[in-house]
């Protein structure tokens, strides 16, 4: 029997300490921050709720179940063979990146990375004083759909001599590339070539709207492998962010331990609501996320035809992965920004394309993880809201 799983239903957020819900006024629609505004699938609250039931929150321990379902699932999704204790469990992904930097490259030393971009791959050199090296991802158009692409003559024109780390972002935040296999080689040759180590952060993985698929970097060759770590969490597929549960796959040792060395004693361990929700996530939920994906795909679609039907002169990308789309507003010249823009005068809260980087100017990032309802009246506010300008 297949379940079937209503996306449609809008539920109060407010109230629940939600970041998305909470941190701009109770006028404000908001489609920022990246969660979803669904419950969680029901397999990941029963476990959650028998954990409760049991009473007792001391320490956890590892979980050997889960790293035997991790690599299980890499063998089966990405022909990807791991071992079990090349998998080291995080709170989370953000403390990851953040990590990476200090981990693999010295005081001054370059970490690369391509543009627009997730806003902590810009911070985390910058936390500790290492050089943050921009690449920007080409752009191109056709009529008002925008698609990024790799642009390897920028990465060779930004690279030092001093730099040591690519920061991958697979799929890539937030212009919405699942990247080709013929492009991660490109990648790979690149970062073999200069003698890079690969933070790949494939937390989007799961959410393929299109027919593509996800190839994590180091299932490339053993070669890659050797010189990359990937990052990877059940929280975006599953909206279960806040239960604290990321990893890390690092297969050579060496990697792992020096990523190690920056993280004992300052991140810490997951706690058990995390395990608890992972190992439901990756056992249980297939069906929720086979119903989830077509969901998001319509949100996507909707917005890329209400923007063609209403805004002639906005353009936008029409994401293959991830739950985020990107909008150019640059022609219309709002005063300020978009994203200030449209906060005051269509209250809805997008991202600030600028936190992505200068690539980002003129932008906003919107999240499509949302009931068609809620994403509908935003669109309705924008455009009463550019109609006045
Ligand atoms: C590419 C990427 N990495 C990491 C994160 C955050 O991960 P975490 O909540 O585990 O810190 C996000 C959240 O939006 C993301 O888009």
């Amino acid at each position: 029997m297949t379940a079937t799983y209503n996306f449609d239903t809008v539920l109060e957020r407010r109230g629940t300490g939600s970041i998305k819900w909470e941190l701009y006024g109770p006028d404000v629609l908001p489609l920022w921050v990246a969660d979803m505004d669904f419950p969680s699938p029901e397999p990941i609250l029963n476990a959650l709720k028998d954990r409760v039931e049991h009473g007792v929150f001391g320490y956890a321990f590892d979980d050997p179940a889960l790293r035997q379902v991790l690599v299980e699932r890499m063998a089966r999704l990405y022909n990807w063979s791991i071992e079990p204790g090349d998998i080291l469990f995080l709170p989370n992904l953000v403390s990851a990146l953040a990590a990476s930097s200090r981990a693999y490259a010295a005081e001054g030393e370059g970490v690369l990375m391509n543009t627009p971009v997730y806003p902590p791959f810009l911070a985390s050199p910058k936390t500790c004083d290492r050089a943050q090296i921009v690449a920007p991802l080409a752009m191109t158009q056709d009529g008002q759909v925008i698609r990024y692409e790799l642009d390897l003559d920028a990465m060779e024109a930004a690279i030092t001599p001093s730099t040591r780390v690519f920061m991958l972002c697979n799929p890539h935040n937030p212009v919405g590339r699942a990247w080709s296999r013929a492009e991660l080689e490109q990648i790979a040759a690149f970062c073999l070539r200069h003698k890079l180590l690969i933070v790949s952060d494939d937390i989007h993985c799961d959410l393929l709207l299109d027919e593509v698929k996800h190839i994590p970097i180091a299932s490339l060759s053993p070669e890659v492998a050797a010189q990359t770590i990937t990052l990877m969490a059940p929280s975006k597929t599953f909206n279960i962010p806040s239960l604290g549960l990321g990893f890390a796959i690092a297969q050579d040792a060496g990697l792992r331990g020096r990523f190690q060395k920056v993280t004992d004693y300052v991140v810490p361990h997951p706690g058990p609501m995390g395990f608890v929700g992972a190992l439901a996530a990756y056992t249980q939920c297939q069906s929720w996320l086979d119903s989830l994906l077509p969901y998001l795909r319509a949100n996507r679609d909707f917005l890329v035809e209400y923007t063609q039907q209403h805004f002639p002169n906005v353009s936008v990308t029409r994401p293959e992965a991830t739950y985020l789309s990107w909008m150019d507003f640059r022609s219309l010249n709002l005063p300020g920004s978009p994203y200030k823009f449209l906060l005051e005068h269509a209250k809805v809260a997008f991202n600030d394309g600028a936190a992505f980087g200068e690539a980002g100017t003129g932008f906003v990032r919107v999240n499509l993880g949302c009931p068609r309802s809620t994403l509908h009246e935003a669109l309705e506010r924008v455009r009463e809201a550019v109609s006045s300008v």
